[in-house]
């Protein structure tokens, strides 16, 4: 174990591929002969956004942006803030954004409300994971992963106080 303290593996190493090969497979025939801005939101999509688009058939803009959100570590404050933007152009682009999870909403509304100044085509949003239970704004997710319960999960880019990313699965931290 990377880990030394035992966890309930949530989603598997052969499921998260699965699931990345699913999603990659609908973008891939949404975006047919398109080029579109994949956003990833660091830190937690980037393992998810550099498995994704290996498994796309289309080619890809990738960019980043660094959303905070300020509060208890295991619990989302609702003060979000992009402390790093684009360097893109997002005008008459199709944009993607990738998200690890979507949990209250509040950092993926963030990042559409601030895209959408910039009159892009397009906006979808493509996330690994939703825990809808905790949602406080309706988020329309166009590609969506898996769908868990309400636990705080870690690995595949997820943390808990910068720890597990490194996980190829995804378990669920006790409280
Ligand atoms: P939001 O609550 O939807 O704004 O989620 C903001 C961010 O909180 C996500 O992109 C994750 O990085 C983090 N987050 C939310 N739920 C979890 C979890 O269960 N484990 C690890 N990080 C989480
Ligand atoms: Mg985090």
């Amino acid at each position: 174990m990377k880990h030394p303290q035992q966890h309930e593996v949530l989603i598997t190493k052969e499921d998260i591929e699965k699931h990345v090969r699913r999603l990659a497979e609908e973008i891939s025939r949404d975006y047919r002969d398109k080029y579109p801005l994949m956003v990833g939101i660091l830190k937690g999509s980037f393992v998810f956004l550099s498995d994704l688009i290996r498994s796309l058939e289309i080619p890809v803009e990738v960019d980043f942006v660094r959303i905070c959100s300020y509060g208890h570590r295991k619990v989302t404050s609702g003060n979000v803030k992009m402390v790093q933007g684009l360097r893109s152009k997002v005008k008459d682009r199709d944009v993607i954004i990738v998200d690890d999870i979507v949990d209250t909403g509040l950092a993926t509304n963030h990042l559409i409300n601030h895209l959408r100044k910039k009159g892009p085509t397009s906006i979808k949003v493509c996330a690994l994971l939703d825990k809808p239970s905790r949602r406080k704004i309706t988020i329309p997710i166009d590609y969506r992963g898996i769908v868990i319960p309400d636990k705080f999960v870690v690995g595949y880019g997820l943390d808990y106080d910068e720890r597990y990313r490194d996980l190829p699965y995804i378990c669920a931290l006790e409280d």
